[in-house]
């Protein structure tokens, strides 16, 4: 597919530098638990990566559990330490649906669960953290930098009110990792959800970052593989890949962030020239790369069609799999009007993207912005 991709937060291409390290263990006969020859190389490889991962995050390679992805870490850093306990789990009202899916799953088996409120500029209000945290949760789950916005939560003062309190923390770190400085062992916080398609690195592997202090259940029972944490053959090719990706995000970190900002504030100050257009989360610290934006009087989704007919691809602000047009849970949390939180459009910058990519993105914005271009609706793009 041709066009300029400017949605690297719903995922990234992968680094030719982490597809050559897979592809000696693509195919191959590779299973880490066997104990012959290949199988103590494969074993090596996927331990490799493990300390990869664990240097990129400051954590210990001890602390790290493969899994499938973003999405099985935040279920297993919830269920795992949340099912049995009877005090209740809190989460932000800014969650991805990977942290509110299995949230909502555990409340409707009767577990109580507390929604932080958010400020205008989606930061968790301080006082309502506090307020929960007297009642002494069995667990407090706060994003480091939220998927749609790209506003970064105030972590160190988030982990000091948990420690004050001795209530673990676990933070989705998908979108933060890889964007900006990101440190397990400084940040305190115990539990950490890395997934490496946000990174360059190959899609279906991630890792959930456990503090080796935290007793936590598995998901699904098996042969006992990453401490009995999660049981199943590791997917040795794709572990290998998400090491590189990581290894080649922390040395390359200051770069990409710089790269991402110029070309993000390229954008935004092309985007403030166009009088019905207002930049969300800005007065928020914020991940360099991404920009959501809000276009006066005109549906997103409608937008992110023409924008697509034009040769770009960004995200609008609807719910994505269920088809439905619900405005995002995150906007109305920010206290947006629905009819509003529907005319909202993200584009997240990456590594390919050049100044060029941006003017040509301004230019078709404002073409189809144009009295009488007559844009229209479609069907609804994912996160
Ligand atoms: C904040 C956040 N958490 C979790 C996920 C899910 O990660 P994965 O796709 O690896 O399951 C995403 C991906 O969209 C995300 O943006």
């Amino acid at each position: 597919v041709n066009g300029v991709y400017l949605d690297h937060n719903a995922t990234t291409p992968m680094d030719e530098r982490v597809r050559e390290a897979m592809q000696p263990w693509s195919g191959r006969a590779a299973n880490a638990s066997s104990m012959h020859a290949q199988g103590r190389a494969a074993r090596e490889a996927v331990e490799l990566a493990r300390s990869r991962v664990a240097a990129a995050l400051d954590a210990s390679p001890d602390e790290v559990v493969f899994t499938s992805g973003g999405t099985e870490s935040n279920n297993l850093a919830l269920k795992g330490l949340v099912s049995g306990a009877t005090s209740a789990l809190a989460i932000s009202m800014v969650e991805h649906a990977a942290v509110r899916g299995p949230a909502f799953q555990l409340r409707d088996a009767g577990h109580p669960l507390i929604e932080l409120p958010v400020d205008a500029a989606g930061r968790v209000d301080a006082a309502a953290l506090h307020e929960v945290l007297e009642r002494s949760p069995v667990l407090v789950s706060i994003m480091w930098a939220n998927n749609e916005t790209g506003v970064i939560q105030d972590i160190p003062s988030i982990v000091a009110a948990c420690r004050k309190a001795g209530v673990p923390l676990h933070t989705d770190a998908v979108q933060a990792v890889g964007k900006v400085p990101v440190s397990f062992r400084t940040s305190g916080v115990q539990l950490m959800s890395v997934s490496a398609h946000k990174l360059y690195g190959p899609q279906g592997v991630g890792a959930l970052v456990v503090d080796r202090a935290l007793s936590l259940a598995p998901l699904q029972e098996g042969g006992g593989q990453e401490r009995g944490l999660r049981g199943g053959t590791e997917p040795v090719a794709a572990i290998v890949g998400f090491g590189m990706a990581a290894a080649i995000a922390d040395e390359e970190l200051a770069a990409r962030a710089a790269h991402a900002q110029a070309l993000r504030d390229r954008l935004e100050r092309g985007l403030s020239q166009l009088p019905q257009v207002t930049i969300l989360g800005s007065e928020a610290q914020r991940l360099p790369n991404t920009t959501q934006f809000v276009v006066d009087g005109i549906e997103g989704e409608a937008l992110l069609h023409g924008l697509d007919r034009a040769g770009y691809a960004v995200s609008s602000g609807s719910a994505c799999a269920s088809g439905s047009k619900a405005p995002s849970h995150v906007l109305t949390a920010m206290g947006m009007a629905a009819d509003a939180a529907r005319g909202v459009v993200r584009a997240s910058v990456g590594q390919g993207n050049t100044d060029a990519d941006i003017d040509g993105l301004l230019e078709a914005l404002q073409r189809i912005l144009q009295p009488g271009a007559g844009i229209t609706g479609g069907a609804v793009g994912g996160w």
